[in-house]
């Protein structure tokens, strides 16, 4: 079967969604982008509206100008654990929620849809520097997600492997068999995993006849990284042969291959192993999805031509669940050409917000909440260990303890009222306010960076063991400091407590490498996930707001 692509409606999406994208992004954009929006959407009037998931709502704005599709692929990739929109400050993006928002908006005008995921759902590793206590719960709700949002079909990684994958799939795919688990090159399928993966997924989507069937495989350079005994992956070309030759038994006029490797990677001048060659060698997938290497997704796909003149499309989303990929199908009517296709990528902005009329009984938002109830219940919070702080591990004698901002106040009055002004000092209560899903309290993965200490002993571990060290107070900076409030004039804590002390000679070149020192350690917390405002001057702007130095000093 044969396929034509429609190189130029291609092109046209892609200039497009940069354009949408980069008036999100308008502060950090050229003012050369912004005009070239302007040229191009000036007519267009840009809508504020959070897109209703009522009868009324419109089709998303980057799909307007489309013909409705036979059929519409939503097509993500590399979760990494982001269930919710990725970071703390606005604007965030992404989160299970809006993409739910987003694909019923689709349905409610009558498209016909289905989704499937290319796997790395879950996080390799927590968050700072804590374990990956929270990857296999939050893999059970990405999947219950993507059950709630229409998904058919999810392949798997490195990541789900290392949860590892036998008890991946006991979260889910044991009980559930949709979205279905595929990989055809898994080795012991049946025996290892009975039931729980397909080599490939025939899909059964509502309202249109056409018969499209996906698959996966694993590539050997991500292959190469799983240590996960129970899985073992052979060569993908006889696992794709054995299952082209039943798609085509079974007439599949639409072939979806997620490839769990990147798009093409030759090492020192050898041959491409990857998703390029994959496609090549395969000309029968219309359509492949494999691993992003960036955050972001790229806006147009791969046209790989091949030699019988047929194309084929190879999509990558990004990472984090920032957006998704729109493949719409169109039929031709001709049998050696029967599909014409056109692709998007739709950030998932705040346009995908849910408006409070739809807020009752939103499966997905119902979902999050769960899952914060989860961790509360399960008691999260004392699952993690508590490794040493370098302060605790440079002073091996004396094991210096957390004891909380309220000590520090009587000696250090003029600090104390900086930090008691700032943020800082009501982090805790931030996430006690939130909603929506709320109890972000008992969540390891806000804690962490909302408290003092957590995860190094004697740190915060629950309120009612460590009431004291709630909220980022001076500890969370300094270090534990209970030796130097036993010892207030010893000064060998000074340097441990205070590394970043000015001396009486600093040149202005010492000032700054010094400060950099500081805004590196600010990042550990405002990163460029939770903080976005921190980059363009971030420093300079919020280091005065909680600058504390000795009045004595002034
Ligand atoms: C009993 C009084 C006292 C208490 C309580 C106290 N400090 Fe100090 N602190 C001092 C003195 C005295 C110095 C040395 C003079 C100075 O820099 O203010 C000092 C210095 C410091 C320095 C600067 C070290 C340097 O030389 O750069 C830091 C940081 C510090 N304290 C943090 C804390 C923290 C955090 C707490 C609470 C956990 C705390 N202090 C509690 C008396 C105290
Ligand atoms: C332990 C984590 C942590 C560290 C380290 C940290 N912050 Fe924060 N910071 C936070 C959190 C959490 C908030 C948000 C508090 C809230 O509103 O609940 C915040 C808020 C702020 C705010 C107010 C909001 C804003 O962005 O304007 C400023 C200013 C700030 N931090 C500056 C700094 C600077 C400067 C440093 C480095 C010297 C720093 N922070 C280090 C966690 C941290
Ligand atoms: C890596 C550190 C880090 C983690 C993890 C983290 N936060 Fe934050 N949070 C911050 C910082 C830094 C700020 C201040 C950001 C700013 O000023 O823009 C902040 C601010 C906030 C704010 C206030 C935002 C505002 O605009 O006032 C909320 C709410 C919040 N965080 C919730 C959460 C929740 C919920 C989680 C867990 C899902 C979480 N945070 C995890 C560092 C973190
Ligand atoms: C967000 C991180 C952060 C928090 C919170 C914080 N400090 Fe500091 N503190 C610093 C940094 C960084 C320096 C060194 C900067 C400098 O000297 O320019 C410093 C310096 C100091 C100094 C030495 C000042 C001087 O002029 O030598 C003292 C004393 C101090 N802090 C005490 C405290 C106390 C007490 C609290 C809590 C009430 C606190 N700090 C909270 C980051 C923090």
């Amino acid at each position: 079967m044969t396929n034509n692509i429609f190189l130029n409606s291609v092109r046209t999406f892609w200039i497009y969604t940069t354009a949408s994208f980069c008036l999100i992004l308008a502060i950090c954009v050229l003012s050369f982008q912004f005009g070239l929006f302007q040229q191009v959407f000036a007519q267009e009037p840009k809508s504020k509206e959070p897109v209703a998931i009522a009868s009324t709502t419109p089709v998303p704005k980057g799909l307007s100008k489309w013909e409705k599709p036979d059929l519409a692929i939503i097509l993500t990739a590399q979760q990494h654990g982001y269930l919710l929109p990725c970071g703390c400050s606005r604007p965030q993006v992404g989160g299970l929620e809006r993409r739910y928002n987003f694909v019923q908006a689709l349905k409610t005008n009558g498209w016909n849809i289905t989704a499937v995921d290319l796997g790395d759902l879950s996080q390799k590793q927590g968050p700072v520097s804590l374990p990956n206590e929270q990857g296999l719960i939050k893999y059970r709700y990405a999947m219950n997600a993507q059950k709630k949002i229409g998904y058919s079909a999810v392949g798997f990684g490195e990541y789900e492997t290392a949860l590892p994958l036998f008890n991946a799939l006991a979260e889910y795919a044991l009980n559930e068999p949709s979205p279905r688990v595929v990989a055809a090159n898994l080795l012991e399928r049946d025996k290892e995993f009975p039931d729980q993966v397909a080599a490939w997924h025939k899909m059964e989507i509502q309202g249109t006849d056409i018969k499209v069937g996906v698959t996966s495989v694993v590539s050997p350079n991500v292959a190469e990284k799983i240590k996960d005994p129970r899985v073992k992956f052979g060569p993908s070309k006889s696992a794709l042969d054995s299952v082209l030759k039943e798609m085509n038994q079974q007439n599949m006029q639409l072939r979806l291959l997620l490839y769990q490797g990147v798009l093409n990677r030759s090492p020192k001048g050898e041959p491409v192993t990857e998703a390029l060659k994959a496609s090549q060698t395969f000309p029968e997938f219309q359509i492949l999805m494999c691993l992003s290497e960036e955050d972001e997704p790229s806006a147009n796909p791969v046209v790989v031509n091949h030699e019988n003149k047929n194309q084929s499309l190879i999509i990558r989303m990004g990472t984090k669940g920032k957006y998704v990929g729109i493949l719409g199908v169109y039929k031709t009517g001709n049998p050696t050409q029967p599909f014409k296709f056109r692709y998007t990528i739709e950030q998932m902005s705040e346009d995908y917000l849910t408006p409070e009329s739809a807020k009752k009984n939103h499966p997905v938002m119902e979902l999050m909440e769960s899952y914060a109830k989860e961790l509360k219940n399960e008691n999260y919070l004392s699952r993690f260990g508590q490794a040493r702080h370098p302060v605790q591990v440079s002073a091996p004698n004396s094991n210096p303890t957390y004891v909380g901002s309220e000590k520090c106040k009587k000696c250090h009055e003029s600090a104390y009222d900086v930090w008691k002004k700032s943020p800082h000092s009501h982090a805790y209560q931030t996430l006690v306010d939130a909603k929506e899903p709320s109890l972000r309290q008992y969540d390891p993965e806000c804690i962490v960076c909302h408290t003092v200490g957590f995860g190094y002993q004697s740190g915060f571990s629950t309120f009612e063991k460590s009431p004291l060290l709630i909220n980022v107070g001076c500890e969370s900076c300094h270090g534990p400091s209970s030796e130097h409030v036993k010892k207030p004039n010893d000064e060998s804590w000074y340097k441990l407590i205070n590394p970043w002390k000015s001396s009486a000679m600093e040149t202005p070149a010492d000032k700054e490498s010094r400060l950099g020192r500081v805004d590196q350690f600010c990042q550990k917390c405002h990163d460029i996930d939770n903080d976005v405002t921190w980059t363009n001057k971030g420093f300079e702007r919020k280091w005065p707001k909680v600058a504390h130095p000795n009045p004595a000093a002034e």
